[in-house]
């Protein structure tokens, strides 16, 4: 099966922000759409706001005035459900609630034609519990936008266990025709991308909670060494901490309270205090007007630094030193175990161990750490602890040399892979069990929070590239150092480094 035909016309229920957005997506792309909200007016009002939003792309020269007549002459205001009858495809965006969809969905399917498509919207109600009850519940398919519906990129098409896959199929190649990125998802709670990215917030919320460092110092670690577009407390406080909460909630609940999704006591103080984020004035950050917005923590030195001992191969800090021997750095090379040495320091990148641990393992005085970065060689910010015994000159050294390269760094608490390692990893991992579990393919995973939350690199090509020997080690490191199954890591993970194998061959 093959998109829907132009001629198809496209009903919209629910003239929310969703509804809205997905109505100007289908009417741009060339269907007649009607929208119908059950508030009286609420659809005349979208309409009326979606050619707003049009004219100010026309003023800005980023629309053709004739793209937007032709627009807005295809939508129209449905003033009863029963004008919606000639759909070949109905969305439904009403209120999140299983019960008023279902009913909804049942009138629908008694209303439309039997060829019409259903399909919701709905971002963590299941799809198979949806169509329960409806007499054609291969009709029904979850067809999921991000917000703003006509500016994200990606849409998540969710099967339950009785939709059609040509209806699935039909409704991944319509997406494509209008522009979209779809992927195909079992309906699972969280789908794709509102499960795999749960760690991207859980391990800030963690670290904060163990007093690792800042929001603005991790924020920045993230953007910085990441390469990720926000931090997880400013993209929180945009996101608003009750939304997010309540999706973590969900999809904590969803799965049997499984302890790796456990919510965060600090996002519920949030919560519970009415500090919403920036819509409410306050989140993490103060937004209120003249709050100073903190500024991340760096450490600086004034020293000269020493040679730098690279001792046998780099690996993943190959670039690094690149760019240290770039900057004009001295670095000489020496056989080893791919430890860097200046001046007493000795320098590593984390392997999910403690500082502490690791020198008292391998036996190594003044260790410090060295966070991941998306690129080594563009960087501007790393992370960086040390153990208990380093001297204060070893991380003056360390400092020194990074600093000289143009990076700025942040001190982290001896903390189990440091911040981007442990978020990276743990994405890779959920990314791994979604794989493991059917969820989606590879490549969808990986299209999927790239497109709809912009990743930077999709989690599981990113374990790839960090190798996948290494990102069980690490999540392994983690597991001891924690005692928790949070971190255990994924079977196919396990299966991936017992075959050799990777995720994108
Ligand atoms: P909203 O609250 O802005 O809009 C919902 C609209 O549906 C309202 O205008 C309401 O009058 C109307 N409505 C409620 N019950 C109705 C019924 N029985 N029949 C007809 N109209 C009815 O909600 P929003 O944010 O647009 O969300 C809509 C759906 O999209 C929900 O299922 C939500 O989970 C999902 N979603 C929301 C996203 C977001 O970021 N807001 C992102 C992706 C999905």
């Amino acid at each position: 099966m093959t998109a829907l035909s132009h001629n198809v016309m496209v009903a919209v229920i629910g003239a929310g922000a969703m509804g809205a957005g997905i109505a100007q997506v289908a009417a741009q792309a060339g269907h007649r759409v009607q929208l119908y909200d059950s508030r009286p007016g609420a659809a005349a009002q979208a309409i009326a706001a979606i050619d707003q939003h049009l004219g100010k792309r026309v003023a800005n020269g980023k629309l053709a005035a004739s793209a937007r007549a032709e627009c807005l002459a295809r939508l129209r205001p449905a003033a009863q459900l029963d004008e919606l009858a000639d759909a070949g495809l109905v969305i439904e965006a009403i209120v999140e609630k299983l019960e008023v969809k279902r009913e909804l969905l049942g009138q629908l399917e008694s209303l439309c034609r039997s060829d019409c498509i259903l399909a919701s919207n709905t971002s963590s109600i299941s799809i198979t519990q949806l169509a329960a009850g409806l007499a054609h519940p291969q009709r029904l398919v979850g067809m999921h936008f991000f917000n703003p519906a006509p500016v994200m990129a990606l849409v998540e098409v969710v099967s339950g266990l009785a939709t059609a896959s040509q209806i699935a199929e039909c409704i991944k190649d319509t997406a494509l025709a209008w522009g979209k990125q779809p992927v195909l998802a079992r309906s699972t709670p969280g789908f794709i991308v509102n499960r795999v990215a749960r760690p991207f917030y859980a391990e800030s919320l963690r670290l904060l909670q163990e007093q690792v460092s800042d929001c603005a110092s991790l924020d920045a670690l993230l953007r910085e060494a990441g390469g990720f577009a926000m931090g997880a407390f400013e993209l929180t406080d945009l996101i608003g901490h009750d939304v997010n909460y309540a999706v973590t909630c969900s999809v904590f609940d969803a799965y049997y309270q499984d302890r790796r999704f456990t919510p965060s006591l600090v996002q519920k103080a949030l919560v519970d205090a009415g500090y919403l984020g920036r819509k409410s004035g306050r989140g993490f950050y103060d937004y209120h007007q003249h709050a100073l917005r903190p500024q991340p923590l760096s450490l600086e030195s004034q020293a000269v630094p020493d040679t730098l001992f690279v001792e046998g191969e780099p690996g993943l800090l190959a670039p690094l030193l690149e760019r240290l021997a770039s900057a004009g750095l001295v670095l000489s090379h020496r056989p080893g175990n791919g430890l860097l040495r200046i001046g007493q320091a000795t320098l590593a990148l984390s392997d999910g161990r403690l500082a502490s641990q690791r020198a008292r393992d391998e036996g190594l005085s003044n260790l410090v750490l060295l966070d991941l970065a998306l690129d080594y060689a563009s960087a501007r910010r790393l992370g960086i602890s040390w153990a208990a015994d380093t001297s204060p000159a070893a991380i003056d050294q360390v400092v020194a040399l990074l600093n000289a390269a143009g990076i700025a760094l942040t001190a982290l608490r001896d903390s189990p892979a440091l911040c981007v390692l442990r978020t990276v990893v743990c994405l890779a991992n959920e990314g791994a069990d979604a794989l493991l579990h059917g969820v989606a393919s590879a490549a969808d995973i990986d299209l999927a929070m790239c497109a709809g939350v912009n990743y930077p690199c999709g989690p599981l090509a990113w374990a790839d590239a960090l190798g996948i020997g290494y990102t069980v080690q690490v999540l392994s490191n983690l597991q001891a150092a924690y005692g928790e199954e949070r971190y255990r890591p994924s079977l196919h993970l396990r299966r991936l480094l017992a075959e050799g194998a990777c995720f994108h061959e």
